[in-house]
């Protein structure tokens, strides 16, 4: 029961601490003759890795992948594809800076799982927090590039939407400009806010919070598994698992409350072969826990970082009073790198739910459609 695994038929495990030599994740379950090279998986760990610009974590971690098993050189094709056996990948931690945390070693930081590792194991890593550090969070990425050869036609985008109080404009989105800053933000204009904004709460010694929407374009109608397997359920857990996140709406969210039924209805028309057409999404692509054929749309909230400069009021493992200022490499602003994160769980759900689908109705592996039933299903 220690649940460092999640998944069912695409099962992830994931290993390994902050400040360990790795850490690394299992990949059980992957189809068999899919390629699968280092790139593949380097290309999303680059996303996430710290120390690409001011405004993440200082530390410098190459995050370079090993696959270490489940992969087979396909000699004919002169590429590697995957066996159908698990598949381990590792990440060497090389920046380890222990020291840091020495003043910590049994002082809580308040927000952070100090305390709650020492509550519920007695004893805690406190080398860079260990296994509740989010360095934990590479291996996800690892595992959901894996994900992205399973379900390769599906086109699963994150974005930085809200940092702090502020709000991106949506009609400037552009997912291109996701590339180009470092904020991951669809919206030029507040990225370049987001600059100032980040360094004046980076040099005042605090942090601040974000929003994440990430969208998964392409998934046919038809994946999920009702009732107690519904793909908004699990999509909300799985985001809901990353460290920091302390919210998870889908489509509309908390906000369809405030809606009449008509206008939360999304009206439908006859469409084409691939299904009806809706003439709005808020519901976010799933009805009953099931995909309808819209884009999947679920935004997380991060909090702001708890490890910061600005002393806070605390207590150690005896129960002394203190106060904490916690020094060494930390994010001013999670969400950021929280971007890939959330696009890797969400295609982890993705794939596991497409191999259910598959395996209860059919279909082929990154193919959209099983054989039946087929839309307008009357004929
Ligand atoms: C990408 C990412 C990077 C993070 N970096 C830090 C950090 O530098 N310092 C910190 O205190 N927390 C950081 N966190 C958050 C902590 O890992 C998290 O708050 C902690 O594990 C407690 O878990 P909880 O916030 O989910 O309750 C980060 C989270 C994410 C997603």
């Amino acid at each position: 029961m220690s649940h460092n695994v999640f998944g069912h038929l695409f099962r992830v495990t994931t290993f390994g601490e902050s400040h360990g030599p790795a850490i690394g994740c299992v990949v059980d379950g992957c189809p068999p003759g899919l390629t699968l090279s280092i790139e593949d998986i380097q290309v999303f760990l680059d996303r996430r890795r710290p120390g690409q610009s001011r405004f993440t974590t200082q530390r410098q971690e190459a995050d370079a992948v090993k696959i270490l098993s489940g992969v087979l050189r396909d000699e004919a094709r002169g590429v590697d594809v995957t066996t159908g056996t698990p598949i381990a990948l590792l990440i060497e931690n090389t920046d380890q800076r222990s020291n840091d945390y020495e003043a910590i070693k049994s002082v809580y930081r308040p927000g952070h799982a100090d305390f709650t590792y020492d509550a519920k194991y007695g004893l805690r890593d406190h080398r860079g927090g260990g296994r509740s550090s989010a360095r934990e969070t590479a291996a996800r990425v690892a595992a959901g590039a894996v994900a992205r050869k399973i379900v390769a036609d599906v086109v699963i985008r994150g974005a930085l939407v809200q940092m702090g109080p502020h709000r991106i404009d949506r009609s400037h989105w552009d997912w291109e400009e996701t590339q180009r800053n470092p904020f991951f933000c669809p919206d030029a204009k507040a990225a370049g806010f987001f600059e100032t904004y980040l360094d004046k709460v980076r040099k005042e010694g605090s942090s601040v919070g974000a929003v994440i929407e990430i969208v998964a374009e392409r998934v046919p109608a038809g994946w999920g598994a009702p009732l107690y397997g519904k793909l908004d359920a699990e999509i909300a857990a799985a985001l809901m698992s990353i460290n920091a996140v302390k919210g998870v709406e889908i489509g509309d969210g908390f906000a369809a409350a405030e809606l009449s039924g008509e206008a939360n209805a999304d009206d439908m028309r006859r469409g084409n072969e691939a299904g009806p057409l809706f003439l709005s999404n808020h519901a976010g692509g799933i009805l009953g826990g099931i995909s309808t054929g819209q884009p999947i749309i679920a935004r997380f909230a991060v909090k702001p970082t708890s490890s910061i400069l600005q002393p806070r009021q605390t207590v150690d493992r005896n129960g002394t009073e203190t106060e904490i200022a916690t020094k060494g490499r930390h994010d001013p602003c999670v969400g950021i790198r929280a971007v890939p994160v959330g696009e890797a769980m969400l295609a982890c759900v993705l794939a596991d739910h497409f191999l259910r689908h598959r395996g209860q109705v059919g279909g082929q592996v990154g193919g959209q459609v099983g054989e039946r039933p087929r839309w307008p299903f009357a004929t």
